[in-house]
Order: C-alpha cells, then sequence, then structure tokens
C-alpha cells in the first residue's frame, strides 16, 4: 500500500486492497495504450492552442508521450493496477518522467471523455483488419463458385429436396451474406467517427479549447453533439458487437453446412486433411473441427452482444462505472469474429467438391415436378390446378418407384390431356437449372454473370482498402 491515487486529494484513507483489485481494469484496457498516449499528444495540443500551456511545457508533453510510447511498445513501461486503468497509469508515468508540465495534461478532459475517444478510435482503427479478411473471404469464394457455375446439387428447403441448383449459385449466396455485413461494418463506421474530446465529465468543459482540432489532428470526420450522451453512450460498441454477431450468424450457418456435406450421408465435399483433425479413440475419424469450432464461437460472441445489452440497459445518464465492463467482451468478439473469418476462408479454399454425389442426391425427390407444373401453365392450365396435377404424378411415380421423367406420355395423359412429349425437355436437371436465367437465378450463364459483376466490385473495394493502408 499504496500508490499515490491521481484523484487522492479529497481522500484520507486508502484504498481497500480488495477493492482496488475489483476496480482496476489495466490488466484489459492496456490494450488501448497506444491509441491513448496519441490521443493525449492531439490534446496537449489543443490545450497549447488555447495557450493553456506553453510551448516548453508543450514540447516536454510530447516527448514524455513518446518516451512513453517506446517503452509501451519495448514491454518495459510498467503497469500499476493500483492505479487503476491505463489512462491513469500513462499519465501517472508521465508526471514521473517529465514533472509539472505533466500535471496540466488532465486540463479540460476527464477519463469519461477519453476512454470514449480512445475506445473509439480503437474499434476504428482495428475493424479495418477484419474488413481485409472479410474481403479475402469473398475472393475465395468467387474462385469457388466460378469453378462450380455447372456443378448441380440439390436445393433444399426444410433439408429437403426442393429444386436442383448449382454449386456456384449456393456459395454465391454465401458470398451475398458477407457483403451485406461489409456495409454494415461501413455504416458503423460512418456512425462511429465522431470525436467526444470536449464532453469532459459530462457537461463540457469551461476552457476554450477548440474541439475541432483535437478532431482533426485523430481523423474523426465530426465532433458528437451533445456531452452528456457523449460520455455514457457506448452504442457504438453495441452496434459493433451486432454487425460481429451477423458475420458469426452468417459464418455459423456456412460452417453448419460444410458440416452437413462432409458428412457421409452427403458426401458432397471432402476437406484436406490438414484443415481437420482425428479421434483420439476411432481411428478411422476426420472431422471438420475447424467448422464446428466456428459454429461455437458465434455462441460466444452472440453472448457478448446480450451481455452488452445487458449492462446498459439499466444506466441513468450520464458516465457509470459499470462501462469499465465494456471492453473484454468487445474485443473478445472483435479477435474472435477476426479468426473465424481467416479460418473460414481457409475452409472455402479447401473445399473440394464431389460433383457425382451432388448429382446423384440432386436427381432424387422429383425435384422438377415444379417445371412440369409451370409447363402446364405455359399450355394454359391454372397454376394451382398445374399443381394438383402434379401432385398426382408424383404420387404415381412414387407407387411406380420411378422418377418423374420415367412416367409414360399415357400415363401422364391420363392425369391431363395437355401434356406433350415436350414436357420430358423441362423434367431434366439441366432443363430446370437452365431455365432460371433471370438476375439472380441458378442458371449457369446467370451465375457466371453475377461472378463476374462481383468481381469487378470486390476488385474496386480491394483497392480501396490497399490505398487507405
Ligand atoms: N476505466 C474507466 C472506463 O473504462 C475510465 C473512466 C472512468 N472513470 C471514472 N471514474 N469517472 O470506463
Amino acid at each position: 500500500m499504496s500508490t499515490k491515487k491521481l484523484w487522492g486529494g479529497r481522500f484520507s484513507g486508502t484504498t481497500n486492497e480488495f477493492v482496488e483489485s475489483f476496480t482496476a481494469s489495466v490488466h484489459f484496457d492496456k490494450r488501448l495504450a497506444e491509441v491513448d498516449v496519441r490521443c493525449s499528444r492531439a490534446h496537449a495540443k489543443t490545450l497549447l492552442t488555447a495557450s493553456i500551456l506553453s510551448q516548453s511545457e508543450y514540447d516536454a508533453i510530447v516527448n514524455g508521450l513518446d518516451q512513453l510510447i517506446t517503452d509501451i511498445q519495448s514491454g518495459d513501461f510498467r503497469w500499476d493496477p493500483a492505479l487503476e486503468d491505463v489512462h491513469m497509469n500513462i499519465e501517472a508515468r508521465l508526471i514521473e518522467l517529465i514533472g509539472e508540465p505533466g500535471r496540466k495534461l488532465h486540463t479540460a478532459r476527464s477519463r469519461n471523455d477519453q476512454v470514449a475517444s480512445s475506445f473509439r478510435l480503437f474499434l476504428l482503427e482495428n475493424s479495418d483488419g477484419l474488413r481485409t479478411t472479410l474481403l479475402n473471404l469473398q475472393e475465395e469464394l468467387l474462385n469457388k463458385a466460378a469453378s462450380h457455375t455447372h456443378t448441380i446439387m440439390p436445393g433444399f428447403t426444410h433439408l429437403q429436396n426442393a429444386q436442383p441448383i448449382t454449386f456456384g449459385h449456393h456459395l454465391m449466396a454465401w458470398f451475398e451474406m458477407f457483403d451485406r455485413d461489409l456495409a454494415r461494418l461501413s455504416d458503423w463506421h460512418r456512425r462511429t467517427n465522431v470525436s467526444p474530446m470536449g464532453s469532459a465529465a459530462l457537461a463540457g468543459t469551461s476552457y476554450p479549447i477548440d474541439r475541432r482540432e483535437f478532431q482533426s489532428i485523430m481523423g474523426f470526420e465530426s465532433v458528437t453533439r451533445n456531452s452528456l450522451d457523449t460520455v455514457s453512450d457506448r452504442d457504438f460498441a453495441i452496434e459493433l458487437v451486432g454487425v460481429l454477431s451477423t458475420i458469426m450468424m452468417h459464418l455459423s450457418r456456412c460452417c453448419e453446412e460444410v458440416i452437413l456435406w462432409m458428412s457421409p450421408a452427403f458426401g458432397f465435399i471432402s476437406l484436406p486433411d490438414e484443415l481437420c483433425t482425428g479421434s483420439s479413440i476411432m481411428p478411422q475419424k476426420k472431422n471438420p473441427d475447424v467448422a464446428e469450432l466456428i459454429r461455437g464461437k458465434s455462441g460466444r460472441v452472440i453472448g457478448h452482444l446480450n451481455g452488452l445489452l445487458m449492462l446498459m440497459k439499466g444506466q441513468p445518464l450520464a458516465y457509470n462505472r459499470d462501462n469499465q465492463e465494456d471492453k473484454e467482451s468487445v474485443f473478445d468478439a472483435l479477435d474472435t469474429t477476426h479468426q473465424s473469418v481467416i479460418a473460414m476462408a481457409l475452409l472455402v479454399a479447401g473445399i473440394s467438391a464431389i460433383p457425382s454425389r451432388m448429382l446423384e442426391l440432386a436427381s432424387q425427390g422429383h425435384p422438377t415436378a415444379t417445371d412440369m407444373a409451370d409447363w402446364l401453365v405455359r399450355h394454359g392450365i391454372a397454376f394451382r390446378s398445374a399443381h394438383e396435377i402434379c401432385g398426382k404424378a408424383v404420387s404415381l411415380a412414387n407407387e411406380r418407384k420411378v422418377e418423374l421423367h420415367e412416367l409414360t406420355l399415357d400415363e401422364l395423359k391420363e392425369l391431363s390431356d395437355s401434356f406433350d412429349e415436350s414436357v420430358f425437355e423441362c423434367l431434366t436437371l439441366e432443363g430446370s437449372i437452365a431455365a432460371r436465367k433471370h438476375p439472380g437465378g441458378t442458371a449457369p450463364d446467370t451465375v457466371v454473370e453475377a461472378i463476374e459483376a462481383a468481381r469487378t466490385r470486390l476488385t474496386l473495394q480491394l483497392k480501396r482498402t490497399s490505398a487507405n493502408a
């Protein structure tokens, strides 16, 4: 006992040791250290501009902060839990290093606007990596889809054979999910990119600092509009974890399919040994553990979202210490999602399709019954009646243990005298998929076009990302 507290003026007693460790957050919020130091440097500049610091005081602070960055990066910085959090650790060490000028740095700010600024910036900067990995995943999806534009597989509803589709079309459905996730991430980025500094503890500051100066040094788009809201708002963290949860939900759905497809019951795909693991007891096993883990981790991230919503829902304005509990789950959600997207890209690249097995299953269960009904509609029958006639045809085929196209024309004519020989052309799997050639359909030519359009968009995004890097 005990490090002198920066807020210790009004206290005569020392902090209970258990309380000291219970309230400390430095063991996890030290991840904000570098961004927090950069924010302090920008804040010092606003103090200089407002003539609150002299040039020499400002220089001393900047040199001191530079030294701290070196120590933080080299691992020489000694984090002290008695100083609570990352902000107090940095400020206390700066004062130790440069003396009096360091004691002026906290003028016109509070840890409340400080943590809001550092946390926002950290998330803005660290979500860029996720964006790039999502684009890489999309690239793998496009490459895989491009080699399967003509590979027929069963499309399912209710996990029952529904209509034939192509494997390329299915992979492009995954692509679309991540496209929307990327758009959500951009929206979030725009809303989060506002500068809290100047809000101070809750009511704003009485010092003549220019809030826009800090904003522009740190690269924020604008300044926040209400000081109370600014220091208590954690929507930006919750919204990010909402986006991450949606990404994980999508990954989990894809993984569920990978797991099903790899089961011999489907036998649609195989994965290379390097992406699978074995069983400690059953020598024959090769398991899709990576996919299962992504599915499992989605629960963890979605749990964090629930945790954050619960954390906020009872808080009166403005800042409350509850908010310190936001960081671990947000950090973990970001790390877990990032890792999971990387793993998914490996899985997608590793998928090797087994077209013969896909075709075998795609042929079962009368998947072209809808095409037969559509044929009747084109020959003047109302859809509801066509549906009923084809239902009877399915029932007859089941009775005879044959597929729809194996029924004879005479048998079909018994059900409707509109049938003629040309109906058999649309009962093939190839005929069925080729007929769906509108934008968004599964026809091979359409899927080729969809892949080309997506590749143009993706190349643009990748260029933009590397230009910003
Ligand atoms: N460590 C705190 C947090 O993460 C910083 C803000 C602090 N506090 C205060 N006691 N007003 O929320």
